[in-house]
Order: C-alpha cells, then sequence, then structure tokens
C-alpha cells in the first residue's frame, strides 16, 4: 500500500539518495541536469511515494524551464525504489505532478527519456532539433506533452533554466 504526497521540507537526503540509485553520480553530467544547476525544483510539483511507515518508495521532482517564449517545466529526476518498481508507483508520481502543473502557467512539459514508458503518460517524441538542450541527448529521447491547447505545435528553441520567484512567464535565466 502506498499514498503519494507533496514533498516535505527535510526529505531531500532521502530523495538524493534515491536518486543516486536510480541514476548514479555520473547523472550531474547530463544536458538535463544543466538546466537544474542554481536553480530550485517548483516545490508545488514535488512528490513523493510513501508507505504506511513513511518510508520513501519514490520521487518526482519538476524544474521550471523557459524554450524559446514559453515557460515550461522539465519532467525528473523520477525515480522508484529498486525492490517496488513495476506496481504502477512511477506512473502514479507523474499522473500526480501533470494533474497539479495543470493551471500553473506552465504550457508543457518535457523531459529526456524512454519514450516507451513516458507515452504512458501522454507524452510523445518532439520533432528532432525543435527543442534544444544545453548539451548533447539523443533526440529520439526528447519528448512533451502539452499542458494548453496545441502548445507542443508551436513549441521550439533552446531550452533555458527560469525561476519561479517571479511569475513564470517574466522570468528566464540564458545559460553561461
Ligand atoms: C523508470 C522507473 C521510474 C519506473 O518506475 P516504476 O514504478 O517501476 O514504473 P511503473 O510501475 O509505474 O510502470 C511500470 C511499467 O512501465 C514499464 N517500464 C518501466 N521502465 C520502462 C522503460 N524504461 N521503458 C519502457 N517501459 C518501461 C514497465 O515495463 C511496466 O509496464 P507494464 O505496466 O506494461 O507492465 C524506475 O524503474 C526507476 O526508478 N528507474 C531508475 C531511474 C530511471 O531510469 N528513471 C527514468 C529515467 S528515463
Amino acid at each position: 500500500m502506498w499514498t503519494i504526497r507533496h514533498e516535505q521540507a527535510g526529505a531531500a537526503g532521502a530523495v538524493e539518495r534515491l536518486v543516486d540509485l536510480g541514476f548514479g553520480p555520473g547523472r550531474f553530467a547530463k544536458a538535463a541536469y544543466r538546466l537544474r544547476e542554481g536553480v530550485a525544483a517548483d516545490e508545488r510539483l514535488s512528490f513523493v511515494a510513501e508507505d504506511e511507515t513513511h518510508a520513501l518508495l519514490g520521487s518526482v521532482r519538476f524544474w521550471p524551464v523557459r524554450i524559446g517564449q514559453s515557460p515550461c517545466v522539465l519532467l525528473g529526476p523520477l525515480a522508484v525504489e529498486p525492490k517496488l518498481r513495476g506496481r504502477g508507483i512511477g506512473i502514479g508520481l507523474m499522473q500526480r505532478g501533470i494533474e497539479e502543473a495543470n493551471g500553473l502557467g506552465y504550457e508543457a512539459i518535457v523531459l529526456v527519456g524512454d519514450e516507451p514508458y513516458y507515452a504512458k503518460v501522454g507524452f510523445s517524441r518532439l520533432p528532432p532539433g525543435r527543442v534544444r538542450f544545453p548539451g548533447p541527448v539523443d533526440a529520439n529521447r526528447v519528448l512533451g506533452l502539452a499542458l494548453k491547447p496545441n502548445a507542443l505545435v508551436s513549441l521550439g528553441g533552446d531550452v533555458m533554466r527560469a525561476r519561479i520567484d517571479q511569475p513564470v512567464s517574466a522570468q528566464a535565466t540564458k545559460l553561461g
């Protein structure tokens, strides 16, 4: 039995350990991590899955980004406790995040990941080269999900860091 709730202050250490288990230390070299440097996750979209003893079973976070003129969020990292994979926890965490992201002003969610998995919650592959990450990524793994009608149709440009300390429509930070 597991439930999904907002990540509480103080859970960051446990979440980092879980994400390390899932991805290893090499994750910091990935292009997506450049978009997280010096910027906080949108805590309204940070969720954990817990059992009845409040043990951490899974985690998902989303980072604010800007793509061209569009305020978007980057999904991930998403990680589930290795022994408890295949029970719907990952999908449940993403569905909750997607649900909550609706109505926050973001236009789309993007990520770099396995299309067959993320298609289960509605992601699809973006046209190669349309959305450019700050580093090498496999074009077949650049995926998007519209939060507003037709948002993916016009989505394009460099993915840049953005902050949420001001309205998402008013902030963007170019990568140095
Ligand atoms: C990927 C991960 C989050 C999935 O979590 P999970 O709780 O096991 O996933 P769910 O139980 O919600 O979904 C399981 C379903 O997705 C499928 N699936 C899981 N990972 C997949 C992948 N990489 N590609 C395609 N399908 C995948 C399973 O086969 C299963 O399919 P079924 O329902 O048809 O049997 C988990 O394996 C994990 O933490 N991995 C390490 C970190 C990682 O790779 N994160 C994602 C980066 S792209």
